[in-house]
């Protein structure tokens, strides 16, 4: 997987460059007026599309903005699973914190993973049993205890009928951990997770192409991360929680358990 994983690196470089460069941006939105779409999104997808797909033909593709090509029914088939921009109402706004996701999905699970920020020149990357690498150099969770985590989350600002289950989680890890970060891009967040610089994460809802490029950097770099089914599937819109280790993911899970049986409007259904 190496060497793919090199040349995916050099397309999820390539897409980056386009979104620093990219001039005259018309911006949208879609669905609610928290939900931006940008020119630049679209420019990004329709490259990746592209460049991923001629580099292994066959495979399917599920983007965030133009939805999903080729059989993405077909378990053993490989699909790509991309964001060409997580955190777009940062880029909208000026806040650079905005990266390009790309990950290899086969039967529901990650298997290599690239996540690009082009503002701080940083590529985090891994495939299934070979490790993940920041820039190349190894990278690991931390082994913070619960009382010293940092925690990541968001409160559902595309379906703000979850925000009440989201805030309940928050409140709670709040008066336990550290102290907490709404970076605006999942896919950076959980890569902090990686790196050792965060240590939990919950977010309710995030789609397949928000999480699935971490999730695979995060368990190479010693993480642990499950989806609504209490495993992990990479092919639909679930609540995620994350962790630097098992220990604390049972910690978060346990929140996230007590929360849900106060919030039955959140609708969440979980087999954890
Ligand atoms: C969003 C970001 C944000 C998270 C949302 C995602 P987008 O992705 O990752 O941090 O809170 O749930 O949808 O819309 O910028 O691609
Ligand atoms: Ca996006």
């Amino acid at each position: 997987m190496d060497g793919l994983r090199q040349k995916v690196i050099a397309i999820a470089e390539a897409a980056g460059d386009i979104m620093l460069t990219e001039q005259d941006v018309h911006v949208d939105t879609k669905g609610t007026k928290e939900n931006y779409v940008t020119s630049t999104d679209l420019k990004i997808e329709r490259f990746l599309r592209k460049e991923l797909t001629s580099l292994l033909p066959g495979s399917a593709f599920m983007g965030e903005e133009d939805g999903t090509s080729g059989d993405s029914a077909d378990p053993d088939r490989p699909m790509w699973v991309v964001d060409p921009i997580d955190g777009t109402a940062n880029y909208v706004r000026g806040i650079p914190m905005s990266v390009v996701s790309i990950a290899l999905v086969k039967g529901c699970k990650p298997i290599l993973g690239v996540v690009r920020h082009p503002r701080l020149d940083e590529t985090f990357s891994a495939a299934e049993g070979e490790g993940a690498f920041l820039n190349g150099k190894p990278l690991h969770v931390s082994e913070r205890t619960r009382e010293h985590c940092m925690v990541c989350t968001a409160w559902s600002c595309y379906n703000k009928t979850r925000a009440g289950l989201c805030f309940d989680v928050s409140q709670t890890l709040y008066g336990i951990c550290e102290d907490i970060r709404r970076i605006g891009t999942a896919a950076y967040e959980l890569c902090l997770l990686a790196k050792g610089s965060c240590d939990l994460y919950f977010e309710a809802f995030l789609a397949p192409w928000d999480f699935s490029a971490a999730a695979c950097i995060l368990r190479e770099a010693g993480g642990c991360i499950i989806t609504s089914s209490g495993d992990l599937d990479c092919t639909r819109p679930s609540i995620v929680l994350a962790a630097n280790g098992t220990g604390n993911l049972e910690f978060l899970k346990n929140v996230v358990r007590e929360a849900l049986a106060r919030h039955p409007e959140a609708k969440i259904n979980i087999g954890f």
